[in-house]
């Protein structure tokens, strides 16, 4: 493909180059060295396959994101690139460019619907913000001088309010070049960084510190700790039937069938010092009084998992230290069972035995085993099914079966269940409200009935606005969105849809936007080899933080195996998960979103009067970003503490103004004084 156009290339006319290059000699001597190097290169010509963006695969040459011929305003345009947000392109000039023009507007195709806004930065440096692009507005027409600008970035920004209808154009985009060529590329890499301090040797008790059981259903709790081992635990106000072990396991059943709470004073002491704190152990109706935290296999080992997998898993709780600073269930996703067709014939096999129980496949033989081996490390254990006669992946549902299948889960062992809709269109349409509700209700009032805890998971996406009522039919967490796996890289946008739903979340129910999928991941529209987490390191930190800030179940769903440095840094800090875990159980939202500096501040409310706040720097650079107090709701002096780095910043009176890397955050907690 030629991507170059020049005067040199155009259709040739004779006697007017001829009075030209006579004229421009005689009088303008130089603009013949200007014509000759000043090349125009297009935008559509580069290679838009390198570029991601928040729906559909790549942007398309001369056509809209969805291929049309580009429309604004009524305008069709020959020549440009259409896009959707979110969507960043990273242009190599070498320092040769000196303009890019284009003409921006959202196609005509959304008919007035979407809208957005770009940035455009060159070394590290903004050079201009559009106006928001609405559909049906007139284009705006920019001419950016690029001279001596080496690196060029377009940053399509989906104006805050979801991506939906966000069909950006940039019609007839083109660069001048006096030499060498536009180039597309990748985004830059960052280098790890690791803010959180190593725990210190000696042991510190952390989150979660509130946990249900229901009236005379078995109990099991490893107390969070971190410290050299061994660690000797003291436990005073232990309920009757309640013991702990060596290892800070405690289990039983408590005699006392009256719902009650019962402040535990734990004290944990090493060779290195001491450590106290208070657990309460609830005796109520309502489990997950904070939000679950744990490890799930879907992202990692799709359908190849099997039983020596979830113990190796359960294993790596306990070594990595995840277990240490809260991790707790380990769950078995989709999968387990049998399908009628795979391509591997160990998961093939009959749904049920002749009594109708659902039959593991033969990667599964001993679920009971499993759980044992889960409990026997003070880890709870998570099961998976469906509504439907077939699970996503085409496995054995519950349909028919929900009572005895729920039944056999507690048998089995299991203290959680995700229950995944899929096939179960086939049943009832999901268009209607009490059709979506009817199969949940019917699981969450049968789990309610056993004689063993089972955290009820909700997953069917959000239809219905799930959020409204999958308290009410007994869940205790539900995803409002699809797979977060398809949309990794919207992840900031992902989590402020869910955070739109923040008055919902209390503690036993919760707001669930899927997992933490980060360390090595198999991409879901690939399924190829485990790959390293696609976000640089610093949206690792603000994944995270948002995860934590909107209480959000905390699932690790990347490879055990391969928990390098940097990832446990990002899972493991027990001041950023104290966050997630506060007993009040808010769920933090944005509360400022500026615009001229593309970051939003979130909050979130705790128990002890303080407020946790991340502040997200959007851009594509780093920024210096301040804080009033009185901006979010704050008058007194504040002592703010940076929870990545377990540092003390000191007291400030009225404002915090921080730099901030570019996509990274500053998770701070401030406590009033
Ligand atoms: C999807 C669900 C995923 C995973 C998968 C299993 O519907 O959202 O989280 O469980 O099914 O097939």
């Amino acid at each position: 493909m030629n991507i170059k156009t020049n005067i040199k290339n155009a259709p040739i006319h004779f006697p007017l180059l001829l009075l030209l290059s006579t004229f421009s000699i005689i009088f303008f001597p130089a603009l013949i060295t200007h014509s000759d190097e000043n090349n125009t290169y297009y935008l559509d010509d580069l290679n838009l396959s390198i570029v991601k963006q928040g729906w559909g695969e790549h942007p398309k040459k001369n056509l809209s994101c969805v291929g049309n011929p580009i429309k604004i305003n009524g305008t069709t345009y020959q020549r440009g690139v259409g896009t959707h947000a979110n969507a960043t392109f990273y242009i190599l000039l070498d320092g040769s460019a000196s303009k890019f023009e284009a003409i921006l507007g959202i196609d005509d195709e959304t008919e007035g619907n979407g809208s957005a806004f770009i940035r455009f930065y060159g070394d590290n440096k903004l050079l201009h913000t559009s106006q928001t692009l609405t559909g049906n507005k007139p284009p705006e027409k920019v001419s950016i001088n690029l001279e001596g600008i080496s690196n060029f970035i377009i940053s399509i920004i989906d104006a805050y309010d979801g991506i939906s209808f966000d069909h950006v154009d940039l019609a007839d985009a083109v660069f001048t070049m006096a030499h060498g060529k536009p180039e597309l590329t990748t985004r830059p890499k960052e280098k790890p960084y690791i803010l959180t301090p190593s725990p210190a040797p000696s042991p510190r008790i952390n989150s979660p510190r509130v946990i249900a059981v229901r009236p005379g259903s078995p109990f099991l709790f490893r107390i969070p700790c971190t410290g050299e081992r061994p660690i000797q635990f003291h436990l005073e106000g232990l309920p009757e039937g309640l013991t702990v072990n060596s290892e800070g396991i405690i289990t039983g059943t408590i005699k006392n069938r009256t719902p009650d709470t019962y402040p535990i004073q734990i004290t944990a002491t090493n060779n290195h010092g001491k450590d106290q704190n208070t657990l309460k152990i609830v005796v109520s109706e309502t489990l997950a009084l904070t939000p679950p935290m744990g490890w799930n296999h879907w992202y990692i080992h799709y359908d190849k998992i099997t039983a020596d997998i979830i113990k190796q898993s359960a294993d790596l709780m306990i070594t990595s230290g995840m277990a240490d600073v809260g991790y707790q269930y380990v769950n078995i996703d989709d999968c387990w069972a049998n399908a009628k067709e795979h391509h591997d014939p160990m998961r093939v096999g009959p749904e049920r035995n002749e009594n109708g129980d659902i039959l593991p496949n033969k990667h599964f033989p001993n679920m009971k085993d499993l759980t044992d081996y889960i409990h026997s490390k003070g880890l709870r254990a998570g099961i998976y099914s469906s509504p439907g006669p077939q699970t996503c992946a085409g496995f054995t549902g519950s349909y028919q079966h929900e009572e005895q299948d729920a039944k056999k889960f507690a048998e089995w062992g299991f203290d959680f269940l995700k229950y995944d809709w899929c096939s179960y269109s086939k049943i009832l349409s999901p268009k209607k409200i009490e059709n979506l509700k009817k199969p949940y209700q019917q699981m969450g009032d049968i789990l309610k009935k056993l004689d063993r805890d089972i955290v009820f998971n909700l997953c069917q996406y959000g239809m219905g606005a799930v959020w409204k009522w999958g308290k009410e039919v007994g869940g205790n967490s539900w995803r409002t969105a699809g797979d977060l796996g398809y949309e990794l890289l919207q992840y900031h946008d992902v989590a402020r849809r869910n955070a739109s739903h923040w008055e919902y979340t209390g503690p036993g129910a919760w707001n669930d936007p899927d997992y933490l999928l980060i360390g090595y991941i198999v991409d879901p529209t690939t399924m190829g080899e485990p790959k390293p987490c696609p976000l640089t390191p610093s949206e690792q930190y603000s994944y995270m933080s948002l995860w934590c800030l909107m209480a959000s179940p905390l699932f690790f769903s990347g490879d055990m195996t391969r928990l390098d440095e940097f990832t446990l840094n990002i899972l493991c800090n027990p001041e950023v998960i104290e966050i997630n875990q506060d007993p009040m159980g808010i769920q933090g939202h944005p509360i400022i979103i500026n615009k001229e500096q593309n970051y939003e501040i979130w909050i979130k409310p705790l128990s002890d009067r303080s407020t946790a706040i991340g502040i997200f720097n959007l851009d594509e650079i780093e920024q210096n970003i301040a804080v009033q107090w009185n901006e979010i709701g704050l008058s007194e002096n504040q002592k703010v503490r940076d929870l990545w780095r377990q540092t003390d910043l000191g007291t400030h009176n009225k404002s915090f103004t921080t730099s901030i890397p570019r996509r990274g955050v500053a998770l701070l907690k401030l406590t009033p004084i």
